[in-house]
């Protein structure tokens, strides 16, 4: 490519609106432009970036023996309905009708119509396994878009489908799809960890998320340095830090706490490690009865200690509050507690309260909690002698750095990630809801085995280049990069040699299948260089008259702080030296 026949649109300063580095830097260097609130047009630059990303995918899906194809972006509500998920999947799905007022949905994923596929054409057991994958444009509606490509309304994802005979076969499938992910996130040149993450409803061990590591990230991810135990926070499971409960050897008192309203308050107030303390925090559920019929409310006192923080996936999972619960009300909490929020605890309760503690909560001796009455805590609580045990124990709090790994193995560590990719056993949670099922070796129909398989195309830009950049711009990965090499002429308007050696390199670069292009723009070398390095363009090559006449050029690779003289003649097979190095 010729810069000067190339579109390539720098800017200064990035729009006032973007707020992370990777957002900045993709629009400052004109990799995309902002359409509306999370949807983008990607101009030729940004749009070679996600065709390299899209390649290496494919690749390798390809080679784990997924086969490519292509559903529609507009799907029709009836195949949502069958799997209740027309009406199940909210705002985030982004609905319409058609002239003849028949509803349909801009694909947010594709399980539906991809099982519909499935129970149409795959009959047999000896049809099996298959795995069927799409590069395609999805859309959310996102509540909050933000991040630029990081989090889009409109973006691309790789997604792909699993059907097995049974379980074993699908847990073959998985675990292809996770060593096929591992290939491509280690081609991509990223620095990623693969975590274990949450099955919400379908249970089971057989999620893990691929993140890559970043400051930005918005996933805490957990690990264990001494161990393989890696999982996102939301899954982490906390063990309790007091092994057993001691003997109470304090009496309660009710402590006047005048305007300390939090944990962090009134451990300072009494200079009392905040670890002493007990957080209150108050769910209702809306129960119904066999019916269906509204069955009145229960409130919940979920307890964590002063120092923790609860742990919403982890308390939706406490028998009683799988179904779904939300924050109780003011009313509600002055009608159960005698008291607004700010001093509640477990003791002297006026109605009655479902109390869960957290494992750690439930093994505290002497602790510190909310008295129900304004500007008074309790001092010395003791379950069992102030109040009765718990109603239940769980773990409900996020881990901690330095919090035991759940394997026994040493303690853990928390870093940010970005998710990237995603794989996911399903079951035959849509096999079975929409009635998808093949012949077996028995003669006998039974529902696919089915796991789903995600790669955020768009996305694993924005999270290349917050893990890749410096103060001048992007520094690409080689594997993605939109050029590998640039090669800069020094004065290219007024100097044959510069223009010879110059376009020599080029074609040699081109002749070797490098993606490489030719700054012919005639610019001047601190406009040039400020434009390739805000690309981010990995290698760098400058060819000048002074340094001609020495004999000289100069390359200079993207992380490098000084340039590398080299000689004219040695120059091509340096650059190639360089290029199969990286
Ligand atoms: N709003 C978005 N913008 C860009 N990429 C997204 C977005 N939502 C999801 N992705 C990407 O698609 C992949 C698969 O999505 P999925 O796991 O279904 O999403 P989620 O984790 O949000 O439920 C994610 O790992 C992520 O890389
Ligand atoms: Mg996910």
């Amino acid at each position: 490519m010729r810069a000067s026949q190339y579109f390539i649109s720098t800017l200064k300063e990035a729009p006032s609106d973007a707020d992370i580095v990777s957002q900045k830097l993709m629009l400052r260097a004109g990799f995309i432009r902002k359409v509306a609130a999370g949807i983008y047009s990607y101009l030729p630059i940004g749009l070679r970036v996600i065709r390299k990303v899209e390649n290496i995918v494919r690749d390798e899906m390809n080679r784990a023996g997924a086969l490519e194809l292509s559903m529609p972006l507009v799907q029709p509500a009836e195949l949502w309905d069958e799997t209740g998920r027309w009406e199940k999947m909210g705002a985030e799905m982004l609905r319409f009708k058609d002239r003849h007022d028949r509803g349909f949905a801009l694909q947010p994923t594709s399980e539906e119509v991809v099982t519909d596929i499935a129970r149409q054409e795959l009959k047999s057991y000896r049809q099996l396994p298959k795995n069927f994958y799409q590069i395609q444009t999805k859309f959310r509606d996102e509540r909050r878009p933000r991040f630029g490509v990081m989090r889009g309304r409109e973006f691309t994802m790789k997604d792909a489908y699993s059907f097995d005979r049974d379980v074993e076969a699908a847990g073959r499938s998985y675990d292809a799809m996770y060593a096929a992910y591992c290939r491509i996130f280690d081609r991509l040149g990223l620095t990623y960890r693969a975590v274990a993450a949450d099955t919400g409803a379908i249970g089971g061990d057989r999620s893990h998320e691929f993140q890559v590591i970043a400051d930005t990230g918005e996933d805490a991810i957990v690990y264990c340095p001494d161990s393989d135990y890696a999982a996102n926070i939301e899954l982490a499971e906390a063990l309790p830090l007091v092994g057993s409960r001691a003997a109470p050897s304090k009496a309660l008192e009710k402590t006047p706490t005048p305007g300390k309203a939090t944990c962090v308050d009134v451990a300072e107030l009494l200079g009392v490690p905040l670890a002493t303390t007990v957080k209150s925090l108050v769910l209702a559920t809306d129960d119904v009865d066999d019916a269906g019929k509204p069955a009145g409310v229960t409130v919940w006192l979920l307890l964590v200690r002063g120092d923790h923080n609860l742990n919403e996936v982890k308390a939706s999972k406490v028998p009683g509050l799988k179904s779904g619960f939300r924050f109780a009300t003011e009313g509600e909490i002055v009608e159960h507690f005698g008291c607004t929020p700010g001093y509640l605890g477990p003791i002297g309760l006026k109605n009655a309260v479902k109390i869960v503690a957290d494992r750690t909560v439930a093994n505290m001796a002497d602790f510190i909690c909310g008295a129900n009455e304004a500007d008074f805590h309790f001092t010395g609580a003791n379950w069992g002698r102030d109040l009765p045990e718990p109603d239940l124990v769980a773990d409900l709090r996020n881990v901690v750095e330095g919090d035991p790994s759940p394997d026994g193995k040493g303690t853990l560590a928390i870093q940010r990630g970005i998710e990237v990719g995603h794989v996911f056993y399903l079951g035959t949670k849509y096999s079975k809801s929409m009635n998808a099922t093949f012949l077996d070796e028995d003669g006998r129909p039974k529902p696919f085995e089915m796991g789903c398989y995600g790669i955020g195309i768009t996305r694993i830009l924005g999270a290349a280049i917050e893990q890749n950049y410096d103060a001048r711009g992007i520094i690409w990965p080689d594997a993605i990069a939109p050029f590998r090499v640039v090669v800069c002429p020094v004065g290219w308007g007024k100097s044959e040699a510069v223009r010879t050696e110059a376009t020599k390199l080029y074609a040699h670069l081109l002749a070797a299948g490098v993606d490489a292009i030719l700054d012919d723009r005639d610019e001047r070398p601190g406009v040039m260089f400020a434009d390739w390095e805000l690309i981010g363009v990995p290698h760098r090559v400058v060819i000048g008259e002074r340094g001609l006449k020495e004999g000289m050029a100069e390359y200079l690779g993207r992380r490098d702080c000084d340039a590398t003289k080299v000689a004219i003649g040695d120059l091509a097979a340096f650059v190639d030296a360089k290029l199969q190095s990286a």
